[in-house]
């Protein structure tokens, strides 16, 4: 992070409006435990004004009712990290969001809270700090944990995400255009605190060796290979281990991949997603829910979104 701090910095942002705008991210995508992730053509949006002081928090759509409208707001606890890390006070806010990310699923929805923040406060600081990509991606995975999913949702595309002594990286890569996601989003809800405590401390050297192999061809098949996705999505470091906690998920990835299907939990879970290799593929997975699903799942086809968040200074 770069800045030209001036005295007043704070005074002078007041009056600023952002419109921030995230896609959802489907993480792991079968082997790429923590690492790998893809963004979803489904978005939040928020518009973010610096006000003289207080916070004030408008939600529509997702999470109307049931998230707080304070200064706990996870949009606001990561605009108010942003600029405790550029070294600016915060200035009173002002937050309307329009969501359409489901809470909860598996689909990225807190990393999409923590990027739109970070990216509202790039765009509130726009010619006070600059942030460089890796600075965006440092700030939003010191509050989310890990990369695998603000990676995504800030860059867009099919993101590669490591993590180094200096601090979180990234590789985006552009998915082969046959790729056809489908994400299947069912009534209730994981907490991926818990999914992630029913990881073990250790696993087998073999099944690391599997995960290798297969994560290696994952990013084969989803640039180049389609045709290698069944294969690529299988994975023996997080899904059985998590199955019990998620049943319903659990038998109807079996059934998918039954049928030749490249299912795999997205994230921490209980959504499906479905790495189809062509929009027909995608169709008959569809099908194959309606008519064999014993519960109720949301069938969202979505195309991958290339962009990432963006941040618009009105
Ligand atoms: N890689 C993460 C997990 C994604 O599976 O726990 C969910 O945040």
């Amino acid at each position: 992070m770069t800045g030209t701090l001036v005295a007043d910095a704070t005074t002078s942002l007041v009056g600023r409006t952002v419109h921030v705008k995230v896609p959802a991210t489907s993480a792991n995508l079968g082997p790429g435990f923590d690492t790998l992730g893809l963004a979803l053509a489904r978005y939040d949006e928020l518009e973010v004004s610096a006000t003289p002081a207080g916070v004030e928090v408008e939600v529509h759509g997702v999470g109307e009712g049931e998230v707080p409208l304070d200064a706990s707001h996870l949009v606001v606890r990561a605009i108010a990290h942003a600029f405790e890390r550029a070294g600016v006070a915060l200035p009173g806010l002002r937050l309307v969001a329009h969501n359409a990310i489901p809470h909860g699923r598996g689909l990225g929805s807190s990393g999409a809270a923590i990027v739109a923040g970070v990216m509202a406060a790039k765009g509130l600081l726009d010619g006070v700090v600059d942030f460089s990509a890796d600075d965006l991606l440092e700030l939003a995975t010191e509050l989310e944990g890990h990369p695998d999913n603000v990676a995504p949702a800030l860059f867009g595309g099919l993101t590669i995400a490591w993590v180094t002594p200096e601090g979180p990286r990234h590789k985006k890569l552009i998915v082969h255009r046959g790729v056809s996601p489908l994400v299947l989003v069912p009534e209730h809800e994981m907490s991926t605190a818990l999914a992630r405590s029913l990881q073990p401390e250790q696993v087998p050297h073999e099944d690391a060796v599997f995960n290798v192999s297969r994560s290696a061809l994952l990013v084969a098949a989803l640039i180049q290979s389609p045709e290698l996705l069944f294969q690529a999505t299988e994975d023996k470091l997080h899904q059985h281990y998590r199955a019990a906690a998620m049943p319903e998920t659990d038998r109807l990835i079996r059934a998918l991949r039954e049928a030749g299907h490249p299912a795999v939990v997205s994230g921490a879970g209980p959504s499906i997603l479905v790495l189809a290799n062509d929009p027909s593929a995608r169709a008959a997975a569809i099908d194959l829910v309606e008519r064999t699903a014993d519960t109720v799942w949301q069938a969202l086809p979505l195309a991958v979104d290339f962009k990432g968040a963006t941040v618009t200074v009105a």
